[in-house]
């Protein structure tokens, strides 16, 4: 997929705050969150080993991954907290890689 693509999520009452939505784009998924009224869009994919960031939980405009753990802030990307149990390295500190989301009348759209 092209940079400049922009992905339909749905409209704004398809994701009521406190869900969230698995995209495919491409070769890769995105997942998009609506965090307490805010709609956040990160790569869902953890950094880690893979977990898909989409069936975490969101605390306080970061989301924990499933799998072991990890927090990443929903706004920037960057690696809150390392998986249980492991230092925070290299590998791991940049993070996930956030998307904007724009309205348009009433559906929300991801910027890839
Ligand atoms: S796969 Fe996400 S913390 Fe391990």
């Amino acid at each position: 997929m092209s940079r400049g693509t922009r992905l339909r999520v749905g409209t704004a009452a398809e994701l009521p705050p406190g869900t969230a939505r698995r995209l495919s784009a491409g070769d890769r998924w995105i997942a998009v969150f609506n965090a307490g009224g805010t709609v956040l869009a990160v790569d869902d994919r953890c950094p880690h080993e893979g977990g898909r960031l989409s069936l975490g939980s969101v605390e306080a405009g970061a989301i924990r991954c499933p799998v072991h753990g990890a927090c990443f802030d929903l706004r920037t990307g960057r690696t809150l907290e390392p998986p249980a149990g492991e230092p925070l390295t290299p590998a791991l500190e940049p993070g996930i890689r956030v998307y904007p989301v724009r309205v348009i009348g009433d559906e929300l759209y991801v910027d890839l």
